[in-house]
């Protein structure tokens, strides 16, 4: 940013004299606040996260929202895109935080789907994790190359956040954010939830012509039809201006619809006039292929992805993803004619339920 020119007219010595000291006493106000402040945050963030900070990590932490750190932080964010993109500068995301790290638990059955689904193994070497606090990182770099922390300032993103408390709700609009700087770099991308399990490549089954393509927790069978509704956890996006235009517009939204979470919006600001005047194509994906429990991809001939959402609760999901892993493998240890005569059913959800 331009500074505005300077007035030479006037006294300048006497009025320089002034804000030197009317900066020296701000500072010696604000000094002790500050010093206070980060002590306590950083006495949280001990308690709360059992600080052990990896070594270049900690370093960028250390010198707090300084242009350098940011920079850094965008370099590290810059390199590992670059390291896992396809060749058209797409890659996958997922996000995760420590409760879905732990082993056994739900970032395990995500990898697993990719290894266990049909030529979807190939894919994870184009899936970088964004872990939302310490926790989720180390445990991130033990399972997986491309992993990036991000900044998570004040609130704490390890624990179990149950849908829609505040928590939560905070670290879906945090992701948006993100996304939306995913794009400006000029990244395209798959962000899928990590509670989905990716069963076959889903790139042949999204259309030529959209910018944003979203699974539904409900498809009216018409891919254009906005009373389709949405699941955030599942979508591909294209890097172009209509997609950042409309992630900076979709993230501001939240100022007007508090206490919603993004998906809640998404599903208002879809109708919203701006949104046709961005000219954003957007296209709803059919659960036939981009299923879940709120509506199963029946078909385990046609199904890409399953979503362990109208789920609430951790150790239902991880139950129900398991019980779902096991349906897939004895499906594909069927012979090709029971394939095909659909003679295995999903037996589920079982636990998992919205009540
Ligand atoms: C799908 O929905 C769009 C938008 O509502 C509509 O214009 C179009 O006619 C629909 N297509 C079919 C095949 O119903
Ligand atoms: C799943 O449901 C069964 C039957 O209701 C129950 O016994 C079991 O404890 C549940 N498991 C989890 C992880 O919620």
């Amino acid at each position: 940013m331009e500074r505005p020119p300077r007035k030479s007219s006037g006294t300048p010595p006497r009025s320089l004299q002034r804000i030197a000291a009317a900066l020296f006493l701000a500072i010696l106000v604000a000094l002790p606040f500050a010093v206070m402040y980060r002590a306590a945050v950083s006495q949280s963030l001990q308690d709360s996260w059992e600080w052990d900070p990896l070594p270049s990590l900690a370093a960028s932490e250390e010198e707090g929202a300084e242009g350098g750190d940011l920079g850094s932080q965008d370099l590290k964010l810059e390199r590992v895109l670059q390291k896992a993109s396809m060749g058209d500068n797409t890659v996958i995301l997922t996000t995760l935080n420590a409760a879905w790290a732990s082993p056994g638990s739900v970032i395990d059955l995500f990898i697993d789907s990719f290894r266990s689904g049909v030529r979807t193994s190939s894919l994870l070497r184009h899936l970088v994790i964004i872990a939302f606090d310490w926790n989720a990182y180390k445990q991130c770099v033990k399972i997986h190359p491309y992993c990036f922390a991000l900044g998570t300032d004040v609130v704490d993103f390890s624990e179990e956040k149950r849908f829609l408390t505040p928590g939560y709700v905070e670290m879906m609009w945090k992701r948006i954010d993100f996304l939306r700087l995913v794009l400006e770099r000029g990244f395209s991308f798959i962000f899928s939830d990590a509670d989905i399990m990716w069963f076959r490549n889903p790139f042949p089954h999204f259309y030529p012509d959209g910018d944003f393509q979203i699974a539904c927790d409900h498809y009216v069978g018409n891919a254009t039809d906005l009373r389709n509704i949405a699941n955030g956890g599942f979508n591909y996006v294209k890097s172009n201006e209509r997609s950042i235009e409309f992630y900076s517009f979709w993230y501001s939204s939240r100022l007007r619809y508090p206490g919603f979470h993004d998906q809640d919006v998404f599903n208002v600001i879809k109708h919203e006039p701006y949104v046709a005047d961005i000219g954003l194509k957007i296209k709803f994906l059919s659960t036939s292929y981009f299923g879940g429990f709120c509506e199963p991809s029946r078909d385990l001939n046609k199904v890409c992805t399953m979503h362990a959402n109208c789920c609430i609760g951790l150790g239902s999901k991880v139950h129900d993803l398991r019980i779902m892993m096991e349906d897939w493998r004895n499906y594909l240890s069927l012979p090709p004619s029971l394939k095909r005569s659909r003679a295995l059913a999903w037996r589920v959800p079982q636990n998992c339920s919205l009540s």
